[in-house]
């Protein structure tokens, strides 16, 4: 996938197929629509592709590594091919390593362990806005090293305050969002990557926004450093990756400590492997890794610029819309932001995020996120403290889609919700929900997560608390 090249498109159809995009969801009136799922950000459905290629392989899955058997070689030569081609998706260099991970968050507290110490033994120190999601703060938080830097009202107050940062101590590392799971915008990668290494600095890209929908190369941008994840990229099968700079990789803490990671072990000590492996104790996703290759060999392979056309028209569609509705406003980290990725963060004036977000699904068969979208500094600073509404733009959305949001939030801000709801045990439901369960194994009721000031309850990602 080429980025930022803009070509004609046809943006109002999917532009890769994916898993269940015909399912039906019944609404409180009775009717079934096909869900319109604009929470992609969150974890995009899997790729027609990928389940395919889950498919294919699933026979021929056995242990992995260390086993002499024929499928053990055969799964162990598609765990290090998928390995290869994840890494070369995003650019890597020939020294780099490609770990496989489980998530984002995964793979940015596993780089929190390999960031070299300061000369007097102090956390090496990392740079880090405010503005990333937790995954990309509390990791470096926790290690000690971190400065939060609030950011700017633009882009260029916030660059010019991580230059003036990054004057005033050693950093061994920016961490940095490459889109905001937010707003979807970025601060420019080439000023920020030019900005850190100047000041000797590395740079972490959290690739979680940016990767399913611009791609990254390392090599072309000089990052050192980028995670993302399978289940946003198309793979919904577990894995996700880490991929960079090989020296704090090889020096650093093995991850998990376990079978796998090791090169010898004695009663009086432990060899460790170098990466990847060094960090791949246990036994590997091998079915996870070899959907999230696949998934990166399908977005490769679309021609340049379809995708950031597609997700640029239905995005510009979506916000042009919204802020045609009274009451609505459109969530900016950065006024002068160009080129956001598909991510689109809204409130509408006097009602709840939740309220909105589960009439959306009970009466449109639309799902969208509410709360503080595990961003809370950011929502907080830019005057969203009881959380906002976001829909997401991927290679499945179509124009559709995107017209029913904005007719039901104009229906919803015109006239009002038809069904009537309330608060359980923190989150909105319907009152007296008629709508049937999908047949489903294992499906006994519908668990609400749209919530209001009951954190338990929205999984951490609710309003703050009073
Ligand atoms: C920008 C960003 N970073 C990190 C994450 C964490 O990703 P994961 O939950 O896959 O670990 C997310 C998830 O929403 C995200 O949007």
């Amino acid at each position: 996938m080429s980025a930022h090249a803009v070509i004609e498109a046809p943006t109002s159809c999917a532009v890769l197929p994916v898993v269940g995009s015909d399912t039906l969801v019944p609404l409180v009136d009775g009717r079934s629509v096909p869900y319109a799922n604009l929470d992609v950000a969150a974890s995009a459905p899997a790729l027609q592709v990928v389940a395919d290629r889950v498919n294919e392989v699933l026979p021929l899955y056995a242990s992995v590594h260390r086993g002499a058997g024929y499928l053990s070689q055969v799964s162990t030569a598609l765990y290090e091919a998928a390995r290869q081609t994840v890494g070369a998706f995003v650019g890597a260099r020939e020294d780099d390593v490609t770990i496989v991970t489980r998530n984002t968050t995964d793979s940015l507290n596993l780089l929190a362990g390999c960031v070299p110490s300061q000369a007097d033994g102090s956390p090496g120190r990392v740079l880090v806005l405010d503005v990333e999601h937790h995954a990309n703060l509390l990791p470096w938080q926790r290690t000690g090293g971190a400065t939060v830097l609030v950011g700017g009202a633009t882009v260029a107050e916030t660059l010019s305050g991580l230059r003036a940062e990054l004057s005033r101590f050693p950093y061994a590392l920016v961490a940095i969002t490459g889109a905001s799971n937010v707003t979807g915008e970025s601060l420019p990668l080439a000023e920020v990557v030019a900005a850190a290494h100047d000041a000797g600095a590395r740079v972490l890209l959290d690739g979680a926004q940016l990767v399913p929908h611009r791609g990254v190369s390392l090599a072309a941008s000089d990052v050192d450093y980028v995670a993302f994840s399978g289940h946003k990229t198309y793979a919904p099968f577990g894995a996700g990756a880490l991929v960079g700079r090989r020296d704090w990789l090889d020096a650093g803490t093995p991850y998990l400590a376990g079978g796998g990671a090791v090169r010898n072990v004695t009663l009086e000590g432990t060899t460790w492997q170098s990466a990847p492996a060094r960090h791949e104790a246990g036994s590997p996703n091998v079915i996870g890794a070899v959907a999230l290759a696949s998934a990166c060999d399908a977005l490769a392979a679309l021609e340049p610029g379809v995708l950031v056309a597609h997700e640029t028209e239905l995005r510009a569609r979506l916000v042009d819309g919204l802020e045609e509705i009274d009451g609505v406003r459109v969530v900016r980290a950065w006024a002068d932001a160009v080129d956001p990725v598909g991510v689109v963060t809204f409130s509408v004036d006097g009602h709840d995020a939740g309220l909105v977000a589960s009439y959306l699904s009970a009466e449109h068969g639309i799902g969208v996120r509410d709360g503080r979208f595990c961003a809370h500094p950011l929502l907080a600073r830019l005057g969203f403290p009881a959380g906002a509404i976001r829909a997401s733009i991927g290679v499945g959305t179509t124009g559709e889609e995107i017209e029913r949001l904005i007719a039901a939030l104009r229906a919803y801000v015109g006239e009002g919700a038809k069904a009537r709801y309330e608060v359980v045990d923190g989150c909105w439901v319907v009152s007296d929900d008629p709508r049937p369960l999908l047949q489903v194994a294992g499906l006994s009721g519908l668990f609400a997560t749209a919530a209001v000031g009951n954190i338990t309850a929205a999984v951490g990602c609710g309003p703050a608390p009073a």
